[in-house]
């Protein structure tokens, strides 16, 4: 089955697949310099919060790789800032800043064991291409864990894009619903466009439809007549952030189907890593919630669609665990309360 690349470590440098110019143009770009990876995160070239943490870290290992550092006190001072500069990237995605801390965490290792600067970047672009391969691990597990949630056939549905595009793995909640289809479970899936950015239509669509899933993409309006149906069997999500109690950030317009959800009787489900849990917040008000760009809202792919008044877009929202029936992770399910269960499994 068809899974996409959006991301490889190559002897050029790193390889992009454009995001953006999907679903129309598959192009790639190859960067040498970590300020490009930089700008490629924050303009959305590769989106998607796994996916964004294995950017952050091969951008780490580029920018130490491509220093002109002749001493460990100068190759410090680099790394130091060539992390700043990632980690400004986005701030809702906590996968970013958990990639971030693990090349810090190999940097300090690798330069206590050794004054060899060719060593320790060497060093710092294995633990970034491992990075990378652990993902793909990370999410068969989470797929085969999730895919016992799914019904036997019939329809479940999305949000936003979760799938290889956005892990560099085989995606999440994708990644769920793609196992489940592999066991031989006839799923239907309903694809939110998810606007402003139409993750749904173009990404997701995209990957379901050259994966061989059946799909049926909607309006994002369309979402409670759907669930009203009583067709739906389950919903699953992926995450940006997950705080200690189980509130999730994801894609902007999660809560609203969650909350349908509950009305509706469909159980809604996260699927996500272990990366993504953040701990050290108490619940979802603590998370940060990236505003983007208006344009993003009265323009789609550049053709304006409002007249020029005052747009918001916050590009995440946060769904409270209530509404959450369990979270799949790698290392196990976590159900309610999950102050208990997610501290469990990240300890586990
Ligand atoms: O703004 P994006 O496209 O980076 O947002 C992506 C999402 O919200 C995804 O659902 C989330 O990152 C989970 S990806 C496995």
């Amino acid at each position: 089955m068809y899974v996409a690349q959006p991301i490889a470590w190559t002897d050029r440098g790193v390889v992009m697949l454009d995001q953006r110019r999907l679903p129309a143009e598959e192009i790639s770009y190859t960067y040498t310099d970590y300020r490009e990876v930089a700008k490629a995160i924050r303009e959305m070239v590769i989106r998607g919060a796994p996916a964004i943490g294995v950017a952050a870290a091969m951008g780490v290992a580029l920018g130490v790789l491509h220093s002109r550092a002749a001493s460990l006190e100068a190759l410090r001072g680099e790394f130091a800032a060539i992390c700043d500069t990632l980690a400004q990237t986005r701030p809702t995605a906590v996968d970013l800043f958990w990639a971030l801390e693990r090349m810090k965490r190999r940097f300090a290792e690798l330069s206590a064991a050794t004054s060899d600067l060719a060593q320790i970047r060497q060093g710092l672009v294995a633990e970034a291409k491992l990075v990378h391969l652990e993902k793909k691990a990370t999410d068969e597990a989470i797929g085969r864990f999730g895919a016992e949630f799914m019904p036997a056939a019939g329809q479940v549905m999305t949000q936003c894009n979760a799938g290889a595009l956005a892990t560099a793995g085989i995606g999440t909640a994708l990644g769920v619903i793609r196992v489940a289809f592999q066991q031989g479970k006839k799923l239907h899936v309903l694809v939110p466009e998810t606007r402003p950015y139409l993750q749904g239509a173009r990404l997701t669509a995209w990957e379901l439809h050259r994966g061989g899933i059946p799909l049926t993409l909607i309006t994002d309006n369309m979402v409670g007549h759907f669930l009203k149906s009583g067709k739906v069997g389950a919903i699953v999500t992926g995450a940006d952030r997950i705080a200690a109690n189980g509130d999730t950030a994801n894609k902007i317009g999660t809560y609203q189907i969650a909350v349908l959800a509950r009305e509706n009787d469909v159980p809604f489900y996260i699927a996500a890593p272990v990366s993504t849990l953040d701990l050290s917040i108490p619940d979802g008000s603590h998370i940060p919630i990236e505003e983007r760009a208006a344009a993003e809202v009265t323009h789609i792919q550049g053709v304006r669609i409002a007249p020029d008044v005052h747009a918001a877009h916050p590009a995440f929202d946060v769904t409270p665990a209530r509404y959450i029936a369990a979270i799949f992770t790698e290392r196990g399910v976590a159900r309610a309360p999950y102050t208990d269960s997610l501290r469990a499994l990240a300890a586990s």
